[in-house]
């Protein structure tokens, strides 16, 4: 039987190192695009694909993203005095159910791998989505949701995937490819970020998964990977075969804003789709370029 989806991990425990000074005193997740900070648009992905269960892999000093999900009394009741209306209702959409959303601590930034392994214990033993928040995904369906759709009909482990340019499969988690009909592609091997000539494919994978808790077993084992860090993508690379795994090409664009230029195409491609800012950036940005 296949269990349904609606655990999400979020992990945010990283140095965010590509952003300094900016991150020094600020998680790398708080900062915005337009007007919301990047974990809200996972959150808000997640809860469009009906996840109900939120588990922040949270770091020293990353306290106020957990803060942001409350509720925030003090500047409610003056809002409510002054009337200030929509202002509210953009506060509204920060908050989530009571009790849904839990933290963990990742005391050393060992890796990716071992930070969704920080989760084992809010994880069981059910099927969970990772959403890396500086990543974010616009323009379709949340894609979480269509992860979730796939994973409903096939089982096992759905991971979002990019085709990436031949020179930069050493950024990411690459794929070997079997089956493929276009859309959805059976993986039957992994390589963290190999260098071009030794990658299998460019199809990458993104910051979006469905996976099953069988990946807790190998990533108990913490094996140290590239650049010394525990890697999720070996973890899965381990359970291939045992469990069905596939890579969607889903549909939207993705904006990597773990990186500054990714981070400022966001800016621009966010703020262009918005009918209150859209016009104006446009024109804004005709004028200066
Ligand atoms: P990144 O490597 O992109 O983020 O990890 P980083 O380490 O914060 O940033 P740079 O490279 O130093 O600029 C992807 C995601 O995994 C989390 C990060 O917080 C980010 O959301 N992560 C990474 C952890 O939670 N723990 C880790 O040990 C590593």
């Amino acid at each position: 039987m296949i269990k349904p989806l609606r655990k999400a991990v979020l992990p945010v425990a990283g140095l965010g190192t590509r952003f300094l000074p900016a991150t020094k005193a600020m998680p790398k997740e708080m900062l915005p695009v337009v007007d919301k900070p990047l974990i809200q648009y996972a959150i808000d992905e997640a809860k469009a694909a009906g996840i109900e269960e939120f588990c922040l892999v949270t770091a020293r000093g990353k306290d106020n993203l957990i803060d942001y999900f409350d509720v925030a009394y003090e500047l409610e009741a003056t809002l409510r005095e002054r009337g200030k209306i929509s202002s509210m209702a953009a506060l509204e959409s920060s908050s989530v159910p009571a009790g849904s959303l839990v933290a963990v601590r990742q005391q050393n930034p060992l890796g990716l791998g071992h930070a969704i392994w920080c989760a084992r214990n809010f994880i069981g033993d059910d099927p969970f989505a990772i959403l890396l928040p500086d990543d974010i995904v616009s323009g379709g369906r949340s894609c979480v949701a269509q992860l979730a759709d796939v994973y409903q009909q096939t089982g096992g482990n759905v991971v979002a995937v990019d085709e990436v340019p031949a020179d930069r499969t050493d950024r990411y988690g690459i794929l070997k490819t079997g089956k493929d009909d276009g859309s959805l592609v059976e993986i039957t091997g992994l390589v963290e970020k190999p260098k071009p000539a030794d990658a299998p494919s460019n199809l990458a994978i993104i910051g979006r998964y469905v996976l099953t808790a069988d990946i807790l077993k190998p990533l108990s084992e913490q094996k140290t990977g590239v650049g010394g860090e525990v890697q999720l993508t070996d973890a899965m690379a381990e359970v291939i075969g045992k469990v069905p795994f596939h890579g969607l090409r889903y549909e939207g664009t993705r904006f990597d804003c773990g990186d500054k230029l990714g981070f400022l195409e966001a800016q621009i491609a966010m703020s262009v789709s918005r009918p209150d800012l859209g016009a104006a950036v446009r024109s804004f940005l005709k004028k200066y370029v």
